[in-house]
Formats: structure tokens, sequence, C-alpha cells
């Protein structure tokens, strides 16, 4: 049985990624070029300005440091647009019950997301209290793949990494949970997903039951 659980956002408590996406191909057409959704999983888990640095890449256009601060700004403020409506209802399948599950059993939970818009989604989709601790893009120095977000969670809720469970929709942020010394459980396909320790297609399928085998 687990310590203490720790959650990324993006894809496994609420599904942001149609509106990263939108904001992303706006950005990319009004530079000349098309972004699709494939182009899109490679932005999954990954800072604004790595996005933004990939993105850049895929068109093959160079931008100066200031250029490229505002683009990115840009596409923020796009996006902050885009989910100023979100609201319960788009919390993923299977969450709302696992998080009862864990606070029936005193076990603590924090977020570790790369998004320096976590506070405001929780907050929208009214999770922001009950997280134990939230870290996120606004206060790690190194992004994932780096566990620095993870570490950070642990220590947070005073567990040591080794028991604690991550959470994990994205490539970069298994690598980060594995760094990190946790059990890491990929959301999605194993397929894609690769080096988690268990894979579960939505958060319907978990519970502790099955995270104590
Ligand atoms: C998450 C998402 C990424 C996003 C990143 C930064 O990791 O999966 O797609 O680029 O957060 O989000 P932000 O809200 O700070 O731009
Ligand atoms: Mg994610």
């Amino acid at each position: 049985k687990p310590k203490a659980v720790l959650f990324d956002l993006d894809g496994v408590i609420v599904d942001t990624a149609k509106h990263h996406f939108q904001a992303w191909k706006q950005l990319a057409n009004e530079l000349g070029f098309s972004f699709t959704e494939q182009d899109n999983e490679r932005l999954k888990g990954v800072s604004r300005m790595d996005s933004l640095n990939i993105l850049l890449e895929i068109g093959q256009v160079t931008k100066s440091q200031s250029e490229k601060e505002e683009l990115a700004a840009r596409k923020n403020e796009r996006y902050v647009q885009s989910i100023s409506t979100m609201d319960e209802s788009e919390i993923l399948p299977g969450v709302i019950s696992f998080l009862e599950e864990l606070n029936e059993n005193h076990i603590p939970f924090a977020l570790g997301s790369a998004s320096k818009n976590a506070p405001r989604i929780l907050k929208k989709i009214g999770l922001y209290d009950q997280f134990h601790a939230i870290i996120d893009g606004n206060s790690i120095a190194n992004a994932k793949p780096d566990p620095e977000v993870f570490l950070k969670g642990a220590e947070a809720l005073s567990v040591n990494s080794k028991d604690c469970v991550v959470f994990e929709d994205a490539q970069s942020g298994i690598e980060a949970g594995k760094a990190a010394g946790m059990y890491v459980v990929g959301v999605g396909d194993s397929a894609i997903l690769k080096g988690a320790n268990d894979y579960i297609q939505s958060m319907e399928e978990m519970s502790l039951n099955r995270l104590s085998k």
C-alpha cells in the first residue's frame, strides 16, 4: 500500500490536451505552418517554453529570445481563455472516486505538474482544496524527465520516495517518476508509454486493492 500518491494534472486529472492543442495550432498557423494532433503528442508533459521550441523546430522557424517570450505569452493567453469555462464536469472518469478512497484510507496526495496554470485549473474543477500539496511549473527549476517535481511532492508530504505512487500520462513524466525512485502507473497505452510499473487506460481501473498487489 502506498504512503502517498502524486498525480500529474493534464491528461490524468483533467483532459486539457485539446485546449493546449488548439492554442498551439493557432500559433503555428499564424507563423505559416500546420500543426497536427500527432505533433501535439510531443508536447505532453513538456514545459511551455520547451513546447514552443519543439513547435518552432517542426515549422523550421527561428526566433529570438524576446520573440519567443511574446509567442509563449500569446499562446498562454489563448489557452487561459479556452479553459476559462472549464468546470468539474471535465474531471476525468474515476478520479473523484479514487481520491475518495485515498481520503478514507488517510493516504495523502499531491499534484506534480509542469503547468504554471495548475492552481487555476484545480480551482476551476473544484479540487484545489483537496490536494495536500501542489508542486507545479512555478515551483520547479528542472522540467520532467528531471525528478524534481515528484521529489518535492514527496518532501512536502513527508514521505520517502519509494513509498510514493505516481500517475502519469506522458513519457517525460514516467521517466521523472522512475528517476525519483517511485512506483509509476502509466495512464494510457503501454505501446506508447515506456517503462512504467503498471498501466491503466483510465483512473476508473484504479483502486488501492490493485496497488497493494
Ligand atoms: C503539462 C502539459 C503540457 C504543457 C505544460 C505546461 O505538462 O502536459 O502540454 O505544455 O503542462 O503548461 P502551462 O500551463 O504552464 O503552459
Ligand atoms: Mg500529463
